[in-house]
């Protein structure tokens, strides 16, 4: 086995020597700025987990209570669900626990020509295509669409601004939610470029720190204007809306949306996300996404699993039973004297000061409830807030035990 020493590290400061890297300085800087990070391993992935503090290189150890868990992005809690674990052990049987290449090579299987089918269908599209994650698609589609200009919402996703970096292309940011930001953006364009340009605007459906909906139908109508393609990334609302869809089937923009983007990974309790549109825009794809070309297949138990839960998701009664503890969650925060922002399951309690909302986090935490503090650089300055994310396998016992836990660690800080 290779020691420290022999890699060149020193293993007191863990610092290198030559032309290593001084990573100490590095984490001690992000620790006196307050933003140094650490896991919190959890036993499961559920509605109820127990959790261990941070081991480091070790196993977790972990605690002997239960926590409440409003912090995940299972929002119809289908990774607990015997159906969905059954689709991932059977695919896992029957295709493969891996993909074993790259789609292009070997990895493309019946299984996630199956899954792209359902999803080509829920978005009402002609095709669809999967990627590893949701990340990778944003970095893949961005890259091989390769815009001229792209006109990009100011809160979107950090992998949409991975991936119009990843693009190099000319990147307008417009005001978060404002079409008639973005048209002017378009107008000013309009009239200084010279020749064809390809221009893409895009945007998160759902906000995933605000929780609030972009105005798709204005968007639509401001890109269609100026010729734009618009690209939506539904990854906090696939499964949640009409059919197992998102916001744009809601709103019946299907035949608007040039580019509909998602992630398997949040409310299909699975991983990978996907694409889709047109026959042309998936063969494009497929052909010049590099994320796609030279990255392994989605597992064949992950595109199972995504599988089944579209088909809960769109004939279960999950979503409206989340819609349900999304009612009494953010109703009883409200009542308790809290500032609630959004208008979807994401319930975004804005407390302002960033320590205080760190404190009220782990309050929280005390009274066995996990609900992350969101602090700047993720938010703005004077916006902290805790990011509380109820899911469709909460009982109402457990929604009030959460509001009991918010009135208390409230009142103890004076903020009610
Ligand atoms: C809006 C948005 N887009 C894309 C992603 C990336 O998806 P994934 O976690 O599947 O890589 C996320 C998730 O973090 C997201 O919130």
């Amino acid at each position: 086995m290779r020691r420290e020493s022999d890699l060149g590290l020193d293993a007191d400061a863990g610092r290198s020597r030559g032309h290593g890297f001084d990573l100490a300085p590095r984490l001690a800087a992000r620790e006196r700025r307050g933003l140094r990070r650490n896991l919190t391993p959890a036993e499961r992935v559920a509605a109820r987990t127990r959790v261990a503090p941070d081991p480091k290189g070790g196993v977790p150890d972990f605690d002997s209570r239960e926590q409440l868990v409003f912090a995940a992005n299972d929002y119809l809690g289908l990774a607990a669900n015997e159906r969905v674990q059954a689709a991932a052990a059977d695919a896992s049987r029957q295709t493969g626990t891996g993909a074993g290449a790259s789609r292009l090579v070997t990895g493309d299987t019946r299984t996630h020509r199956a899954l792209e089918r359902e999803i080509a269908e829920t978005k009402e599209t002609a095709r669809a295509l999967v990627f590893s994650s949701g990340y990778a698609t944003n970095l893949g589609v961005l890259s091989a669409l390769a815009p001229d200009l792209v006109f990009s919402d100011e809160l979107n996703h950090a992998s949409i601004i991975d991936g119009c970096r990843l693009a190099d292309t000319e990147t307008q940011v417009y005001d978060h939610c404002d079409p008639n930001d973005l048209r002017a953006m378009l107008d000013r364009r309009a009239h200084e470029a010279t020749g064809d340009e390809s221009w893409l605007v895009v945007t998160d459906s759902v906000f995933s720190m605000d929780g609030d909906v972009a105005p798709l139908e204005e968007l639509c109508a401001a890109a269609e204007e100026y010729g734009a393609w618009l690209m939506v990334d539904e990854a906090h609302a696939t499964g949640l809306y009409e059919a197992g869809g998102g916001i744009v089937q809601r709103e019946g923009l299907a035949d608007r949306v040039h580019v509909q983007m998602g992630t398997l990974s949040k409310a299909l309790a699975s991983q990978g996300g996907y694409v889709a549109g047109s026959e042309m825009l998936i063969e494009h794809l497929l052909n010049t996404a590099r994320s796609f070309i030279f990255s392994t297949g989605l597992t064949p138990p992950a595109a199972a699993a995504a599988h089944k839960a579209f088909q809960i998701a769109r004939d279960g009664d999950w979503p409206a039973r989340l819609w349900a503890n999304v009612e009494r969650l953010r109703d009883g925060l409200e009542e308790l004297g809290y500032e609630v922002w959004g208008e979807t399951q994401i319930l975004p309690v804005v407390v302002g000061e960033r320590e205080t909302t760190m404190t009220l986090a782990e309050r929280l935490r005390e009274r066995n409830i996990i609900a992350p503090g969101i602090r700047p650089p993720t938010v703005s300055e004077g916006t902290s807030r805790i990011r509380v994310a109820p899911m469709a396998t909460h009982t109402d016992e457990e929604i009030d035990r959460c509001l009991a836990a918010f009135r208390d660690a409230g009142r103890a800080l004076d903020l009610l």
